[in-house]
């Protein structure tokens, strides 16, 4: 069976719920602790066995491009002032083996679109996807190895799906689901932010996806949706006519870096674990006896 060689980063969205922090600047840029979110996925996608990444990009994203360039002035001076560890730290933001492809989504036509303007680089092979801000936290085995892992076992396309409150359906893609006797959750509908009353479960999928190349062929097909964008969901509903795609509750604590609360949780949370701050920032936190 296939590896999973390709991950897809769709970081072209507006980012409206971030304003004004992302007028000029993409969301995927938001740092948590001391590294931007786009970071954070990219090494997730690389411990999954990802080696080329591939970055769909609108306005606005050239920052994206440079973290992941070499910096010559900057290792130059790092160099010159004996820095090592910093120097380290900007040579060293993915590993040499992984390549970087930025491609551009000339308009915000939606998440459907921007996979689509994917297809020429993946080609017939299943890749991932991945949503930089859903940052996922797993120490030992980040989501996309794991979704790996589901499609060697099944050999079907895969969600990421975790159980929302039921009152909040109307913000997810949301699964009917059907268990197979050995316990894989076949996926029976999907239908993108149901009304909580009529959501066919409290199942929603969240930005992780490992897709076979057949959802570029319903892409195609696919007809602007919900807000006039091109849904990856109704492509995701095409495809489940055809193929097996199953949803697979992620081992892991997700936050929703695209909200400011998920953000200010995120980094509340990864400040306390982080090996340099982490017992200082507690202490600080405790004296503000809140
Ligand atoms: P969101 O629904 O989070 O939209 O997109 P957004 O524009 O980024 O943020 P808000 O809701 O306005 O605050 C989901 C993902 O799809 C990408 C986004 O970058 C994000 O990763 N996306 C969305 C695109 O790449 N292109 C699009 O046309 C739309």
């Amino acid at each position: 069976m296939a590896k999973i060689r390709k991950a897809v980063f769709p970081v072209a969205g507006l980012g409206t719920r971030f304003l004004p922090a992302t007028k000029a600047s993409p969301k995927e840029m938001l740092p948590v602790v001391d590294k931007p979110l786009i970071q954070y996925a990219a090494e997730e996608a690389e411990a999954g066995g990802a080696e080329h990444l591939i970055f769909i990009t609108g306005r606005h994203k050239r920052s994206i491009e440079d973290h992941f360039d070499k910096n010559y002035e900057l290792e130059m001076e790092l160099k010159e002032a004996g820095k090592d560890k910093l120097l380290k730290l900007v040579q060293n933001v993915l590993p040499e083996h992984v390549d970087c492809i930025f491609l551009r989504q000339p308009e915000a036509l939606g998440l459907g679109h921007a996979v689509l303007c994917a297809k020429p680089v993946v080609g017939d092979e299943p890749f991932a996807i991945i949503l930089a801000d859903d940052l996922i936290r797993n120490d030992e085995k980040g989501v996309v190895e794991q979704m790996a892992e589901v499609y060697e076992r099944t050999g079907a396309s895969v969600l990421s799906v975790e159980e929302v409150p039921p009152g909040e359906t109307d913000k997810y893609g949301i699964v009917a689901t059907e268990e197979q006797p050995d316990g894989t959750l076949r996926v029976v509908s999907i239908v993108e932010k149901p009304k909580p009353g009529d959501a066919p479960s409290n199942l929603a999928v969240v930005g992780r996806y490992l897709l076979s190349p057949t959802i570029f062929d319903k892409l195609e097909q696919t007809r602007p949706g919900a807000g006039g964008e091109i849904q990856l969901t109704d492509a995701i509903a095409a495809l489940l006519q055809d193929e097996p795609v199953v949803a697979y509750p992620f081992a892991g604590k997700r936050y929703d870096c695209g909200s400011k609360e998920g953000y200010l949780e995120a980094t509340v949370e990864y400040a306390l674990s982080h090996a340099e701050l982490g017992a200082s920032f507690r202490d600080y936190l405790k004296q503000l006896d809140l």
